[in-house]
């Protein structure tokens, strides 16, 4: 019998997904010890962008968060996003910090790290699948899966391989849009499996109602791990349900090792808490449909709540169809990035400008550091009149950018002095100086508060 596992993200991607992962640690848990029992192949926990949104919004320490999560649920692989050489955040980071981020995170819990590249430029994940690897943990390579002129098998499997001998145990295919249709999970993983050899892991959105599908077809080829979300956080720009696909690949007689009466008592905490989020705003409810526009625009789950979200607080919700019309023409200029982060940010912000400026009136910083080679090679031909006007004569850079970088930890950390507790709050810092300034200061704040109030009621 043919065996599927479960990458369960109710805590990353579809918090991720449907709620700007505004899901506070503890709204969940209480569930980590039953969710430890579900039988999932992982739980994807940590990294995405819960780093920053725990920083941020949630004035909480992510690494706490995961060491609390790794101690709540000791028979779980926990498992991180990881992006590359863009770490956690949205530009490159030297050598030595990305080491030492991978350092950290094995060291505070994270058995399974999942790398990938918005460009497939795989000089940018070389760093930190060999650090992973070094430090005892599952490095996962991952594809940015998109559909574009320039994207072919052939060149995905090429990106796994080169993967795969940089140290890769296994490949996800990442389809961050939803815009994997059946067939094509079919040929991607079969060619994968037949040609590269390793397992193969599908993750995809439900966004343009493809999904189901999707996997369906691509457990065919022989996929041996799919991602999924608890019910009641799946659908819409999330996964797939967990329950549903246990309960369906029962029915067609695979072996799916999870509990259902543990699904159910997992999705059952959670509902609660999603009505919460729909009742708030948090969760708007187009999030939750579907929309095979996106089969169009190729903007992931993600990107689409972040683009509603932006274009509300200015007012300009009603501008949403021209913004997702531009983003295809943004990314051919760019030369087909995938729509993963950071490209996804850069090309909504772009579009938006586009749509709101004119066409190229205000070209972000982001988008001027991409054009110069920063994040890497670009798929396909870069639009040259943009890369005039964005750049005017100055130089391109054509080798890995991180090698013009100097070693940043240990100045960082010495200028730092006592700001900061641990080299985990330094990685804080780097990844996102001025957020993690305001909550180091918080939480001092925050303890000393705790300190006077105690003593004062020991002097009542
Ligand atoms: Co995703």
């Amino acid at each position: 019998m043919k065996k599927v596992a479960f990458t369960e993200t109710v805590l990353r991607d579809a918090n991720q997904s449907l709620i700007a992962t505004r899901l506070s640690f503890d709204k969940f848990e209480k569930i980590l010890p039953t969710m430890d029992k579900a039988g999932y192949y992982s739980v994807e926990c940590w990294g995405g962008a819960t780093f920053d949104a725990c920083l941020r919004f949630l004035k909480e320490d992510p690494w706490e968060r995961l060491r609390k999560i790794r101690a709540a649920m000791p028979n779980s692989k926990l498992q991180m996003l990881f992006r590359g050489q863009n770490m956690l955040g949205y530009k490159h980071y030297p050598d030595d910090v990305v080491r030492k981020f991978i350092q950290k995170s094995v060291e505070n819990g994270i058995d399974i790290i999942r790398i990938f590249d918005a460009l497939n430029d795989t000089r940018n994940v070389k760093v930190a699948i060999e650090e992973t690897v070094k430090r005892g943990a599952v490095a996962s390579g991952a594809i940015s899966y998109t559909t574009s002129p320039v994207h072919t098998l052939k060149n995905f499997v090429g990106v796994a391989e080169e993967m795969k001998k940089m140290g890769a145990t296994t490949i996800c295919v990442k389809d961050m849009a939803g815009v994997m249709g059946p067939q094509e999970a079919y040929d991607i993983t079969k060619a994968l499996k037949e040609e590269v050899g390793l397992p193969v892991i599908l993750h995809t959105h439900c966004t343009t109602g493809l999904a189901y599908a999707t996997y369906l077809k691509g457990i065919e080829a022989g996929a041996d791990v799919i991602d999924t979300a608890s019910s009641c956080f799946s659908g819409g720009t999330s996964q797939p349900a967990t329950e549903t696909f246990a309960y369906l690949l029962q029915q067609l007689g695979y072996q799916a090792d999870v509990d259902m009466a543990v699904l159910k008592e997992v999705n059952d905490h959670f509902k609660p808490i999603r009505n919460q989020y729909i009742a708030d705003g948090v969760l708007m409810p187009r999030s939750l449909t579907t929309d095979t526009d996106a089969l169009t625009y190729k903007v992931p789950g993600g990107m689409l709540s972040n683009l509603f979200s932006q274009l509300k607080q200015l007012n300009a919700l009603d501008r949403l169809e021209e913004v997702l019309a531009e983003v295809p023409n943004v990314r051919k200029d760019l030369g087909y990035p995938p729509l993963v982060t950071p490209m996804s940010q850069m090309v909504g912000v772009q579009a938006t400008q586009n749509v709101l400026q004119g066409r190229y009136n205000n070209i972000g910083k982001e988008v001027k550091s991409y054009l110069r080679g920063e994040y890497g090679k670009a798929p396909g031909e870069v639009n040259q009149e943009l890369v005039k006007k964005a750049l005017g004569d100055a130089e391109i850079i054509t080798c890995r950018f991180a090698d013009t970088l100097k070693d940043e930890f240990e100045e960082t950390k010495a200028k730092l002095g006592d700001k900061v507790r641990c080299d985990e709050d330094v990685l804080s810092y780097i990844a996102f100086p001025q957020v993690a300034e305001t909550f180091f200061a918080e939480r001092k704040e925050r303890e000393e508060r705790k300190v006077s109030y105690s003593i004062e009621k020991i002097e009542d």
